[in-house]
């Protein structure tokens, strides 16, 4: 498995370009399902998390392909639903990446039933979806677990329903959204999530013919339309890529450009680092990033759904955190269990104790390059921020959750003058 190894200590400077939004691009594929035209996505970001839900499309009969790069090299994908030749979503393909499920409403919205293996657990919480299920089941889906599969049937079709989520979930938000947009009658999902992502989705599903009010909020309403047609489509920065940059700019106290990116798109973020002594400023350029002071200073910081502090952020603050001059007191509260980089920033001297959902950081003046293990996609990239700031060298393994959510990641980062290579498995 390859590796990634930093000499850290070095100011990043320079410009980093910010690919398009890979937990936009993810449920975006997956309405292509929902009509037999073409759907155009650009700005796709070319990561194994976007080749998985491809090869997964592909297996329901989507013809995919790579359209010609963009003027600057964005990617580009067109997909085409014109025949689905399978509804079910195989167990070995949906273990990969449990977005797959993304799949589960658009099918049983276009065919009228979907066997969608269940997903399973993940490294950061159990990850259930059962609000996905009983959401299928008030628009009328006759709905089993069988076999560590989800069957749904809806052969006269999905009617509009009010759905009130007891918890803000993005996916079930997601999945509901795209098969109320074919269900016949109106839906009102309230306590929708609003991350930016699903706005996203809703402004491209609407360019395809559906009917959906209240986008960006937390009250969906949509009326069913009996079919929906292609479109091209541009995906939205994506806001986590962002903001690891912007962190990973402000821990080695360097100033960086991001560019293709907007503030707007991480502004609760932005204003928390602005206490910790990060000046994030839009320019005609760009975001420009740099530390306003020697050292920054430790903040408080809670994690929540949209417009909050995004817990896919959790990890990266935390990092950052432990260089801080005071404590800081982090507070994760959508997952169970997303504190695994804790034991690896401490391999590299951080001073992190972790109280059930909270860990509080107290600032060392600098940590120490080790090598350290990576857990999930995000914990990951954590150390990858921890690394850079680090005297010596870290070495980081398992740098395949790296792959599943940044693109290109030790180029953008070495043409900031950061000491950092890919080592190939064995090397
Ligand atoms: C999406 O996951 C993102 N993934 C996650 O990003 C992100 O961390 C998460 O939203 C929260 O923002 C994609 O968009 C592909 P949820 P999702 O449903 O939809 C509980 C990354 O690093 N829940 O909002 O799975 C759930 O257990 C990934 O890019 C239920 O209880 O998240 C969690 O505690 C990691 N029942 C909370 O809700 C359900 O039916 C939020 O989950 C669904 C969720």
């Amino acid at each position: 498995m390859d590796k990634i190894c930093i000499r850290g200590g070095v100011p990043l400077e320079g410009v980093i370009p910010i690919g398009g939004a890979k937990n936009a691009a993810l449920p975006l594929m997956a309405a292509s399902l929902l009509t037999a035209e073409t759907l155009t996505l650009r700005n796709v970001p070319a990561l194994a998390d976007i080749a998985s839900m491809a090869n997964l499309l592909v297996q329901h009969g989507v013809e995919l392909t790579r359209g010609a790069e963009g003027e600057d090299g964005e990617h580009i994908l067109e997909l085409s639903a014109g025949h689905i030749t399978s509804s079910t979503a195989p167990y070995d393909l949906v273990r990969k990446m449990r977005a797959s499920v993304l799949v589960l409403g658009p099918l049983v919205a276009r065919c009228g039933r979907a066997r969608v293996s269940l997903p399973g657990g993940c490294a950061i919480g159990p990850r259930p979806i059962d609000l996905h299920v009983k959401g299928l089941q008030r628009l009328g889906a006759e709905v089993e677990l069988r076999g560590g599969y989800i069957e749904a049937r809806a052969p006269r079709g999905l009617r509009g329903a009010e759905i009130a989520f007891p918890a803000v979930s993005v996916g079930a938000t997601e999945n509901l959204l795209m098969a109320a947009t074919l269900a016949e009658g109106e839906t009102l999902l309230i306590n929708a999530a609003r991350e930016p992502e699903i706005t996203d989705l809703a402004e491209c599903l609407t360019a395809m013919g559906a009917r959906i009010d209240g986008i960006g909020s937390d009250r969906l309403r949509i009326v069913g339309v009996p079919l929906l047609h292609g479109v091209a489509h541009s995906i939205i920065p994506d806001r986590i890529e962002t903001g690891t940059y912007i962190m990973a700019a402000a821990a080695t106290g360097g100033e960086v450009t991001l560019t293709n990116t907007r503030l707007n798109l991480v502004a609760t973020v932005a204003r928390t680092l602005e206490g910790a002594g990060v000046e994030v400023s839009e320019t005609a350029d760009g975001l420009v990033v740099r530390r306003r002071a020697e050292r920054l200073e430790g903040v408080d910081v809670m994690t929540e759904p949209y417009p909050g502090f995004p817990t896919d952020l959790q990890a990266q603050v935390m990092a950052l955190m432990t260089i801080a001059n005071g404590a800081s007191m982090i507070t994760e509260t959508i997952f169970e269990n997303r504190f695994m980089h804790v034991p690896e920033l401490a391999r590299m001297g951080a001073n992190i104790n972790v109280h059930g959902a909270s860990a509080l950081v107290r600032g060392v003046p600098q940590l120490t390059g080790a090598p350290v293990m990576a857990t999930d996609l995000r914990a990951s990239v954590s150390l990858v921020v921890a690394g850079l700031a680090a005297a010596g060298q870290t070495v980081i393994n398992r740098v395949y959750h790296l792959d599943r959510g940044y693109e290109r990641l030790e180029a953008k980062l070495a043409r900031c003058k950061a000491r950092i290579e890919r080592l190939q498995d064995g090397a």
